[in-house]
């Protein structure tokens, strides 16, 4: 009549310990990223989709910076990470929704702009690293800097605008 739970499964992974398990789950995260980062050069359509893909992470992980939801340093390093390989994603021939000709009338200009952004997101991971809140982000002020001064010159309005 009586019903008992066992109370021997939940404790077979004890011998493990957290540490053990807590690198597992660490590990399963990196795997996820760089698949979804496999994933994109391959299943995305175009080259447009990818880089706003990549910039709308970026500001994903800058505004979290800014909130201060998560690890700085590792959102900072996720913006670096993606800044420079953003110059790779608008090789010739791509210019689709809002990329303008002049990125590549101009490619001195965009080339300079692209590594101001790359150069600012180092010093934003240097800063994050300290540890210091309004170091961190005073770098995140000059890194937004370095993309809006891009998409001035370089980003042309949503089509339909
Ligand atoms: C060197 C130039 C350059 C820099 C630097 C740059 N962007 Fe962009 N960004 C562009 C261009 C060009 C597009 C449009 C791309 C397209 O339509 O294919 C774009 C698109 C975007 C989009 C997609 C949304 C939309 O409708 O345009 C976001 C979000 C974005 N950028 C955020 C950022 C953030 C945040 C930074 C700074 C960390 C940044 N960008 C730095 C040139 C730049």
């Amino acid at each position: 009549m009586t019903m008992r739970t066992s109370p021997v499964i939940g404790r077979q992974a004890g011998k493990n310990g957290s540490d053990s398990s807590m690198r597992k789950v660490l590990m399963i995260g990196a795997a996820v990223v760089f698949a979804a980062g496999a994933a994109w050069a391959g299943a995305h359509g175009s080259m447009s989709d990818q880089r706003v893909e990549d910039m709308k992470t970026i500001g994903g992980a800058m505004k979290a910076i800014g909130d201060g939801e998560g690890d700085a340093v590792a959102h900072a390093k996720t913006v670096n990470m993606l800044a420079k390989g953003l110059h790779a994603k608008f090789p010739e021939g791509s210019m689709e929704y809002r990329a303008k000709a002049e990125i590549w009338s101009d490619p001195e200009g965009f080339k300079k702009s692209m590594d101001e952004m790359v150069a600012a997101s180092e010093n934003l991971v240097d800063a994050a690293m300290t540890g210091d809140r309004s170091k961190t982000l005073a770098a995140l002020g000059a890194t937004g800097k370095t993309c809006k001064s891009c998409h001035e010159t370089y980003r042309g309005p949503k089509p339909g605008e």
